[in-house]
């Protein structure tokens, strides 16, 4: 049942703080400082590709896991849209891992993706929600997400879990490939332990977030920027908006403005920048600015660090408890979707059975 809630999908959203808690607790030895998986003798030594495939909010978490594989464990990542991966006749060398993100498990484009790479001699890790499900069946290496349920077609509580479990899949091809020290484990462990903490300190800005909506709900297109792994957050956060409010929304990485997307800003368009504070943070307020001086509106989501530094000017800030940026994904998810939450209920949407969308697309 919703329980309080207006809609599942908010039911949803609140939720994240204890399944994601749920999820990485079977990931996750607190007193050991260590990480571990469900089956512990699959051996990720040997691993040299990781090839990502899946679709929509799933593939976001993939694009974000990119990056991790990538920074802690040194392993080049292919990364694919389920719906183009097969036709473009991808390589995949002998002895690769092959890893499908899928909330059902049984979206059709990633399942037929997973039997190709199958044949093609790949290892099968898949990280799914549904435990019965046909993924689930067909994988080498099963990771599951315990998010529960999840009935609102707009994804959120399965994303944050995904995010929980690539982040541990990462540590531990870190780990099995001698990068890791075990003083850095176990620093891993205690970011990844803090998230749920910082999800439920990200809720707590659910009113301020539902005041600010009256600003986005009468645009007619809103964009949104991050850089590294925000920028997958940046689609993610389009993504939301236009699939239950259906207000045209792109995502795009915040120094690719520039190069054109930049056109577009007038006073018309909100421009809604993730910025936690970090490496990244001054060259994406550096675009941010390039906006405003186009008169763009911009709402900036960090921490009060971030907000100080540089939310002057800004339509409305959006403040985020500050945390480490292994967990910034998993925290900044949270403002992101109850944007898109208050937005489409003051449109008036069918919030958790946006039109012409399904839970599970079983059509390729
Ligand atoms: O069940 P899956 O994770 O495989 O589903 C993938 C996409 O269909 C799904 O994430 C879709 O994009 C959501 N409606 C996004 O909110």
């Amino acid at each position: 049942s919703k329980g309080n809630h207006k809609h599942y999908m908010l039911k949803e959203i609140y939720e994240q703080p204890i399944v994601v808690a749920q999820t990485l607790r079977s990931y996750l030895k607190r007193m050991e400082g260590e990480i571990t998986l469900p089956i512990p003798e699959f051996d990720l030594s040997t691993i040299k590709r990781v090839t990502i495939v899946a679709c929509g909010t799933s593939f976001y978490a993939g694009m974000v896991a990119k990056y991790w594989f990538e920074q802690f464990a040194r392993v080049p990542v292919d990364l694919d849209v389920a719906s183009e991966f097969r036709y473009r006749e991808p390589v995949m060398e002998e002895g690769g891992l092959a890893l499908f993100i899928s909330q059902s498990g049984e979206t059709a484009d990633t399942l037929a993706a997973l039997r190709h790479a199958k044949a093609e001699g790949q290892k099968i890790a898949v990280v799914v929600n549904v435990p019965t499900s046909t993924m689930a069946r067909e994988a080498d290496l099963l990771l599951p997400t315990h998010a529960g349920p999840e009935i609102g077609v707009a994804s959120t509580k399965a994303f944050t879990c995904q995010l929980a479990v690539l982040a541990a899949l990462a540590a531990n091809l870190a780990h099995a490939k001698g990068l890791l020290s075990k003083d850095q484990e176990r620093e891993i462990v205690r970011h990844l332990a803090e998230a749920p903490a910082a999800l439920n300190g990200a809720l707590a800005y659910d009113e301020a977030i539902e005041a600010m909506a009256h600003k986005i709900a009468g645009a007619r297109d809103v964009l949104y920027l991050g850089r590294g792994t925000d920028y997958p957050l940046a689609l993610e956060g389009a993504l939301k908006l236009k699939e239950i409010s259906y207000i045209h929304a792109e995502g795009y990485a915040a120094g690719e403005m520039k190069h054109g997307p930049i056109a577009l800003i007038d006073e018309h368009v909100p421009v809604i920048v993730i910025a936690p504070s970090g490496p990244l943070f001054d060259k994406t307020v550096s675009n941010m600015q390039e906006v405003m001086a186009r008169g763009g509106k911009v709402v900036l989501i960090s921490d009060y660090d971030g907000i100080q530094a540089a939310g002057e000017g800004c339509m409305a800030t959006i403040t985020m408890p500050k945390v480490h940026p292994l967990i910034a994904p998993l925290v900044y998810a949270v403002p992101v979707q109850l944007l898109a939450y208050h937005v489409a209920v003051l449109k008036g949407t069918d919030v958790d059975q946006p039109r012409n969308l399904a839970k599970s697309v079983t059509v390729e």
